[in-house]
């Protein structure tokens, strides 16, 4: 038996894990930094990078104490290098090379976006492809036709801001307290979605591209008119603004999700990503995987946002010898064409 630790500061959270090549999580860690970026209303870079150079070692140590194994044990080191904050990936990166000298085991490369595919490979326990991947987070909006686990084609994506990030947006509009996803998911509960008229931008266009930063500035106009100052909305005013903001969301994300299984003839839908932890999402998906025969998978909500089991995508790439050198780097960007 292979054990691998898996390191991913790709983002905002800090977080490690120890998986067997048979993926058997043995250990999880995630330490969020939520709370260090609150008061911005967004993550910032510089923060989240210090906070991962003074996290890493304590999240590792957590880590092979829950899995119950001694440094000296792991055979592999995996670590996502792409995409997210530059900054942020190269803690991650750096601590996983230090780690393969000391230690004299191999380096495995893990894709960000991959992983949050493969985050339902675990959780259905058995093979999911191929498959159409949803990947909806704080930085990606985007469609792929997953051949494999490691083998993706783009087929679209937001033209500006991810679903996540207009969440997070919209939330702070609304004062309503970062991450804004889980805070309008909630608000939305006690709102009205047809109470507010918003736009569902490019859902009628044949195109399997999403945009949202228009839906962001309407609901900025529905708080008040341009050039006035915002008052404090009372709190009927806000559900009634999250749940109509959140309806047009997902009928965009549905909408062309549903259109890219028609494109594509794909039967298996995998959805990944912060924003897959969203309720009303899982409903709409839900009820039209019933009605149109898609195998659907939803991950657990801990294995929606971002976490290191998910990395077990590494047991793929060290199963087919895909190993990587000491000088490896980072890649900051979404490559448009693959995420291969
Ligand atoms: O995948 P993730 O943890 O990090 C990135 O790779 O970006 O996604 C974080 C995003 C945040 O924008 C957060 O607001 C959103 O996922 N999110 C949600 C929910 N939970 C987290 N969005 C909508 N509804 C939720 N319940
Ligand atoms: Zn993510």
């Amino acid at each position: 038996m292979q054990r691998l630790l898996i390191l991913e500061t790709t983002c905002d959270e800090t977080a490690a894990a120890v998986v067997t090549d048979a993926l058997d999580v043995l250990g999880s860690t995630v330490a969020s930094q939520d709370a260090l970026h609150e008061r911005y209303g967004g993550v910032v870079p510089e923060i989240a990078s210090r906070a991962h150079v003074e996290r890493i070692l304590p999240v590792i140590d957590e880590t092979l104490r829950r899995a119950d194994v001694a440094i000296s044990d792991i055979d592999a080191i995996a670590v996502a290098n792409t995409p997210g904050l530059a900054g942020s990936l190269l803690v991650g990166l750096s601590a996983a090379k230090a780690l393969c000298v000391a230690l004299g085991v191999p380096l495995v490369a893990v894709n960000h976006l991959q992983a949050h595919i493969y985050a339902c490979r675990l959780a259905a326990g058995r093979d999911v492809f191929p498959c159409l991947g949803l990947i909806v987070s704080g930085g990606h909006s985007s469609l792929y036709r997953c051949r494999t686990s490691l083998e993706f084609d783009l087929l679209g994506g937001t033209i500006d801001d991810a679903a996540g990030e207009a969440f997070d947006k919209v939330a702070s509009l609304l004062g309503l307290p970062f991450p804004g996803g889980p805070a309008i998911d909630r608000a939305a509960r006690s709102g009205d979605p047809k109470k507010y008229d918003l736009p569902r931008p490019l859902l009628d266009s044949p195109r399997l591209d999403f945009s949202f930063s228009g839906l962001k500035t309407a609901v900025r106009y529905r708080i008040s008119r341009p050039g006035e100052t915002p008052g404090k909305l009372e709190p009927q005013v806000v559900n009634d603004l999250a749940a109509s903001f959140q309806e047009a969301v997902v009928d965009c994300l549905v909408g062309k999700t549903m259109l890219a299984l028609e494109q594509t003839g794909m039967n298996v839908l995998c959805v990944g990503g912060g924003v897959a932890a969203n309720g009303r999402l899982r409903q709409r998906l839900e009820s039209e995987a019933r009605t149109r025969g898609i195998e659907l998978h939803i991950p657990p909500l801990s294995l929606c946002t971002d976490n290191a089991v998910m990395g077990a995508i590494a047991v793929e790439r060290l199963r087919a010898g895909l190993f990587e050198e000491l000088d490896l780097d980072i890649t900051p960007g979404l490559v448009r064409q693959s995420a291969g």
